[in-house]
C-alpha cells in the first residue's frame, strides 16, 4: 500500500449488498472521492455465479470466479468480503490480511462468532476492518461509536435492528393481523428470507447487538451468552393490551453497561408509547443510545437492502481511504481483551407484561395479586376484559421494578392455581429513560 493516489478494491461476493456497493461506487464516485481524498477504484470483483456480471455495468472491471485471485492481486489494496456466512467469508477475511489487505465487510454473523480470531489477526498483521453494514444497514452507528460520539461512554442501546421483526410487529399492531399471516406476506413481499427463522428468532438482531456491545461497553462477548428471544409466540392481543395501557410492542437488541457487568439480550420489548423508537415502523430500523453527559442520541433508517448497506460498505471505503494517509495503530482489543459478565437474566431487573387467562369468578384478582406480593412484585396498571362464552378472560398486569427470577417464579406459582387456565405470559418492558447526569 505504497501508491497514495487512489484506494483499489477488489468485491468479493455481488449478491444485494455487493451489487448496491458497485453502484453506489459508480453514481457517487466524485463526492465519494473528495471525502475519501482520492478516488475508489474498482479494481476486480469475483462472484461464483457469472450470472451476476450481466447485472451490473462493469466495464474496465476484471470479474473472476476465484475469490484467490482477488486476495492475491497485488494491485488491490482492500478487499470488500460481501459473501456472508462464517465459513468461506472466513477464510477470506483472514488470508485478506494476511496478503496484506484491509477489509471491509458487512458480515455480522462472522463478526459476532469469530471477533477475537478476526481482530487479533488484523491487529498481527497491522491491517483494518470496517464493518458499517454489518449492524443497521445504511444506519452509520458503528462510525458514530467510534467517531460521533466515541467522546461518550455509551451505557445504554436500545436498538430495533431487525427489519424483518419490526416489519411483522407494524402489521400486527396497525393491522390487527396475525403473525403467520404477516410473516406469509413478508416473504412474498422479500422483506422476510424463505426460512426467516434466523431473524424471527432473534439471532440476527442478536449478532448486531453483541457487535454493539462490544464496542460501546468495550468488552469481548460470547455470543452463547447472548440471550435471544424471538416474536413467534405473540398475539395481537398482547399487542393489542399492551397498547391500551400505553405501550408499544417491539423487537428490541438491548445492551446495558454496569461497568462491572453487563446486559445483552433480544426479546420482545413493551417501550413507551411516547417514546421515539415507538415510531420506528414497518422494515426500518433505529438505534437509541443513552450516554451520561451526552443524553440520548438516536439513529433511523433502512436497515437492509442493496443501496441502503451499499452505502454504508461504500462509506467503510471511504474510511480505508483515509486509513492509507494517516494510519493510526490498530487496537481493537475492546473485541477481546477484558470480558464482562453478561448479566444471568434472572438477576436482571425489570419491568413486566403479565397476562393471566383466568375463570372470572370471585377471588381471582386477589389470589393473584397475593402471589405477585408474595414475591416482591408490585402492580403499577392492570386491566381486564370480559369473560367469554367459556367463562375465561384474560387479566394483564404491568409491574414496576422487579427482579426477573421472582417474576418467574410467581408466574409457575400462579400457573399452578386451579382458577388459571393456561400458562401465563410474561413480555418485559423497558421504559428507556434518559441518561443526563455524569
Ligand atoms: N435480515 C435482516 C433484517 C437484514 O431483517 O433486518 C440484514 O441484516
Amino acid at each position: 500500500m505504497t501508491d497514495k493516489s487512489s484506494l483499489r478494491v477488489g468485491v468479493i461476493g455481488l449478491g444485494t449488498v455487493g451489487s448496491g456497493l458497485v453502484r453506489t461506487l459508480q453514481r457517487n464516485r466524485d463526492r465519494i472521492a473528495r471525502n475519501a481524498g482520492m478516488p475508489i477504484d474498482l479494481v476486480a470483483v469475483a462472484d461464483i455465479n457469472p450470472d451476476t456480471f450481466s447485472r451490473l455495468d462493469l466495464a474496465g472491471i476484471e470479474t473472476t470466479s476465484d475469490a484467490g485471485r482477488i486476495i492475491r492481486d497485488e494491485r488491490i489494496d482492500c478487499v470488500a468480503e460481501l459473501i456472508g456466512g462464517t465459513g468461506i467469508a472466513r477464510d477470506i477475511v483472514l488470508d485478506a490480511f494476511r496478503a496484506g489487505k484491509d477489509v471491509v465487510t458487512a458480515n455480522k454473523a462472522l463478526l459476532a462468532t469469530h471477533a477475537e480470531e478476526i481482530f487479533r489477526t488484523a491487529e498481527q498483521y497491522h491491517r483494518k476492518i470496517h464493518f458499517e453494514g454489518a449492524v443497521g444497514g445504511g444506519i452509520p452507528i458503528i462510525q458514530s461509536l467510534y467517531g460521533g460520539i466515541g467522546a461518550a461512554t455509551v451505557t445504554q442501546i436500545h436498538a430495533i435492528i431487525n427489519g424483518t421483526c419490526n416489519y411483522i410487529l407494524t402489521a400486527m399492531e396497525k393491522q390487527g393481523r396475525n403473525f403467520r399471516d404477516v410473516l406469509k406476506e413478508a416473504q412474498k413481499l422479500g422483506y422476510a428470507e424463505v426460512d426467516p427463522t434466523f431473524d424471527i428468532e432473534g439471532h440476527d438482531a442478536g449478532h448486531k447487538i453483541a457487535i454493539l456491545a462490544s464496542i460501546a461497553c468495550n468488552t469481548a462477548i460470547d455470543f452463547k451468552d447472548v440471550h435471544l428471544e424471538g416474536i413467534r409466540d405473540i398475539t395481537v392481543d398482547d399487542i393489542k393490551f399492551g397498547k391500551e395501557l400505553g405501550y408499544t410492542l417491539k423487537l428490541l437488541a438491548i445492551a446495558k453497561d454496569y461497568q462491572d457487568s453487563i446486559d445483552v439480550r433480544v426479546h420482545p420489548t413493551f417501550i413507551p408509547n411516547e417514546n421515539l423508537l415507538a415510531s420506528v415502523h414497518g422494515v426500518h430500523n433505529a438505534v437509541y443510545t443513552c450516554a451520561p453527559g451526552l443524553g440520548a442520541v438516536m439513529l433511523y433508517g433502512r436497515g437492509a437492502g442493496d443501496l441502503p448497506t451499499g452505502n454504508a460498505v461504500a462509506s467503510d471505503l471511504i474510511q480505508a481511504a483515509r486509513d492509507k494517509t494517516a494510519r493510526q495503530p490498530v487496537s481493537y482489543r475492546n473485541f477481546y481483551e477484558k470480558r464482562k459478565p453478561v448479566r444471568d437474566m434472572a438477576n436482571i431487573e425489570g419491568s413486566y407484561y403479565l397476562r393471566c387467562i383466568v375463570a372470572d369468578q370471585a377471588g381471582v384478582l386477589a389470589t393473584i395479586s397475593h402471589i405477585l406480593g408474595e414475591h416482591n412484585i408490585s402492580v403499577s396498571s392492570m386491566m381486564q376484559t370480559e369473560a367469554g362464552k367459556d367463562g375465561v378472560c384474560p387479566i394483564v398486569f404491568m409491574t414496576h421494578n422487579a427482579r426477573e427470577g421472582n417474576v418467574k417464579k410467581a408466574l409457575d406459582k400462579i400457573a399452578r392455581q386451579d382458577v388459571v387456565k393456561a400458562r401465563p405470559k410474561f413480555i418485559r418492558l423497558e421504559r428507556i429513560e434518559e441518561v443526563t447526569q455524569f
